[in-house]
């Protein structure tokens, strides 16, 4: 069984972990919120209050014991596009995020518009035409940013520039592969049929050029609720919305909306593959667990009697009574 310790450097962080499996631990943890919706008045459908669910989002990604590298934001920042709702945005999610070193990418969405987008964001000025579209470096992960928004409309787009591009981008490969996000989902959406007529438009130009390069996560909002599928071969992972999810299964209900489930997407990013964990932002009542000590004194064991501790069905930690302490 592996032994070695590692230690994770996450500025201002320092994470120290013993793999207890037969994984060592990922090389990259990313954070994936979506569709946080903003207002500059806060209440959404006058009933949402936009500014506090995503505080909620945040401060739960701040109580991760192995904080992410990055939180990449997968589109409908702001709601209506207000110039206040992406500068309120910033100050929601910035000194978040520098708490815990973790790098903020920004994606498009459709409720976004690309001139606030470009300055309240950016600082640059843009007119409507102009994507935006962008490529970090996150530790040797290679995390683009692709605008697929339609002025004027809610449906996706992906320009043959655009395309062009991304192809070029993706011509050299980075160090650790690509994961490329995007507002959009490239697969279909079998449980809320209303979203097909909103769907990214000629997904087979995307699947030519993604084919065969180091594309190996393809992240998305938009639907509300969490979906997985795969495109062009390359895994899609859709997360849900920090302001209200869509329930994906309504009753006698065209759309629904509800105030409820809110929740974020982690990725952790292993040399061969990605895992993707779903995190609720509401907190629920603790019914039954165990203190974090715990895990000090199962750190200090040897292998051996370490699974039997945990894996044994007579071990005294799965036998005792109320394991709430
Ligand atoms: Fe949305
Ligand atoms: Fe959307």
């Amino acid at each position: 069984m592996r032994e070695s310790r590692y230690v994770l450097l996450r500025p201002p962080t320092l994470v120290s972990v013993i793999p207890l499996g037969q994984y060592p631990l990922p090389t990259h943890v990313v954070a994936h919120v979506s569709d946080p919706h903003l207002l500059a008045e806060r209440r959404l459908y006058g009933a949402i209050d936009t500014h506090e669910t995503l505080r909620g989002a945040m401060s739960r990604l701040g109580r991760l014991e192995i904080p992410p590298q990055a939180i990449v934001f997968t589109g409908d920042l702001a709601d209506r596009a207000e110039p206040k709702a992406y500068v309120k945005l910033r100050e929601i999610v910035e000194p978040a995020a520098d708490a815990i070193g973790a790098e903020v990418v920004w994606v498009m969405g459709n409720h976004d518009e690309r001139e606030p987008y470009a300055r309240e964001l950016f600082g640059e000025e843009v007119t409507e035409d102009v994507t935006q579209d962008r490529v970090h470096d996150v530790s040797g992960l290679r995390v683009i940013s692709l605008d697929t928004s339609v002025p004027g409309y809610h449906h996706g787009e992906i320009s043959p520039a655009q395309l062009a591009w991304l192809a070029d981008q993706l011509a050299s490969p980075a160090e650790h592969g690509t994961l490329l996000a995007m507002h959009h989902p490239p697969i279909p959406v079998p449980m809320v049929r209303a979203a097909e007529i909103i769907e990214l438009q000629d997904q087979h130009l995307l699947a030519e050029v993604i084919e065969g390069t180091d594309v190996r996560g393809v992240i998305a909002g938009h639907i509300h609720f969490s979906s997985y599928s795969t495109f062009a071969g390359v895994p899609v992972s859709v997360a849900s919305s920090t302001c209200y999810l869509a329930d994906p299964a309504p009753v006698g209900r065209l759309l629904s909306a509800v105030d409820g489930h809110q929740s974020v997407t982690m990725m952790h990013f292993y040399d061969d593959r990605v895992v993707h964990s779903v995190v609720p932002v509401p907190d629920a009542e603790e019914k039954a667990g165990y203190s974090s000590e715990l895990m000090e004194q199962i750190e200090a064991l040897p292998p051996a009697e370490r699974h039997e501790l945990l894996s044994a069905k007579d071990s005294p930690v799965w036998v005792h009574e109320n394991a709430l302490d």
